[in-house]
């Protein structure tokens, strides 16, 4: 594993223990590297209303916008999960997330998350979500 994708998956663990997941006991985080060089994280935020409910990739992405502005480009994106029993299940991002993540992605853009042997399975966007939406 690459230093810099070391660093996201550390990231990545750690911001997932900062997650509100009271409803599921799943908690998910995420680190993303920019095109700017910069490193952003996010976890997932529950709400007693689920459809509230906010993934971490999309927080993430929300903390780089926040600092980097609407120009901020996505080069890597690193997602950990957790469930009740502190074992993390085979889980790639949701579709409300690929899109999202499409937006501020090129096609090259790396996406890594846990497979179902545990293991890190990375895709490029094109991969992850081939013919997104785009005007
Ligand atoms: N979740 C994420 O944070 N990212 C995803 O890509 C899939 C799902 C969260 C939302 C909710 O808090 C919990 O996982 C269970 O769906």
């Amino acid at each position: 594993m690459q230093s810099t994708t070391k660093e996201l998956k550390e990231k990545a663990l750690a911001v997932m223990d900062q997650a509100y997941s009271p409803y599921s006991n799943f908690s998910v985080g995420a680190a993303i590297r920019t095109k700017a060089g910069n490193i952003y994280t996010g976890c997932n935020v529950e709400n007693v209303s689920f459809g509230l409910t906010i993934c971490a990739e999309r927080n993430a992405i929300a903390q780089a916008i926040a600092t980097e502005g609407p120009t901020m480009v996505l080069e890597e994106v690193v997602i950990t999960n957790r469930n009740s029993e502190g074992d993390s299940i085979p889980c790639s991002p949701c579709g409300a997330c690929r899109q999202v993540i499409a937006e501020f992605a090129h096609s090259e853009t790396q996406i890594q998350y846990e497979g179902k042997n545990k293991e890190d399975v990375r895709v490029s966007m094109t991969e992850l979500l081939p013919d997104s939406f785009r005007f």
